[in-house]
């Protein structure tokens, strides 16, 4: 049984869609044992109750600095020792001292097809907006294992969503929810639950029998 930790920070969304799919068993060998916040008002903390999972939060403005933040965060997820943690529209940056601890146990969702319109800055609506200000035609999302650096680690799954005339990036943003992040993240999830997600290298391999 794969047990996995999901860090939000808003709407969470792609929270319940995890949820759903553990409801309908397309997701399977899996147990959520947290969610994890940075903001106390999420309603992804809500959706989670909802099911009876714990809620923790943990946010950056309540240590003195950054460094007392990354310590204290990683302490946690150490001592909720997960199997797997899922950043599920979750904008804090990942401590290394995490990372290290976690190495191919974190995945992340991000709404653009990686390498394009990621980064710094590159977070939630404004991907959407970046994406209508540079008038490209197809976007998408991205799920992929999180390394030391920004939306950069090895990728498990893409899926392509096309732009439309008239979207507004909430329109925008929508359409990639429901046509990609909604069905990618609880697959990948799910793939890694039973052992089909192998990491080699800088690579994520498939191994479907
Ligand atoms: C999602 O679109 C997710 O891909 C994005 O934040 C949104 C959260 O929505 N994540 C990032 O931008 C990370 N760089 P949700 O709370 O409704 O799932």
């Amino acid at each position: 049984m794969l047990r996995i930790a999901v860090c939000v920070s808003g709407g969470g969304t792609n929270l319940q869609a995890i949820l759903d799919s553990l409801d309908s068993g397309a997701v399977t060998n899996t147990e959520m044992i947290a969610v994890i916040s940075n903001n106390p008002g999420a309603r992804a903390l809500e959706r989670g109750a909802a099911r009876g999972i714990p809620g923790i939060v943990m946010s950056p403005k309540q240590y003195p600095d950054r460094e007392a933040f990354n310590e204290a965060f990683t302490a946690k997820m150490c001592e909720l020792a997960p199997d797997l943690v899922v950043l599920a529209g979750f904008l804090v940056r990942i401590p290394p001292q995490m990372v290290a601890a976690f190495s191919n146990r974190i995945v992340n969702i991000h709404p653009s097809l990686i390498p394009s319109f990621c980064g710094v800055g590159y977070y939630g609506l404004k991907v959407h907006e970046k994406v209508l200000e540079r008038g490209v035609k197809v976007t998408g999302a991205t799920v992929h294992f999180v390394n030391e650096g920004m939306d950069e680690g090895p990728i498990i799954a893409q899926k392509a969503v096309y732009v439309e005339e008239g979207d507004t990036p909430e329109i925008l943003q929508r359409r990639v929810m429901e046509q990609a992040e909604w069905i990618l993240l609880p697959r990948a999830i799910d793939d890694i639950a039973n052992g089909r997600v192998k990491v080699e290298g800088d690579k994520v391999v498939f191994c479907r029998s």
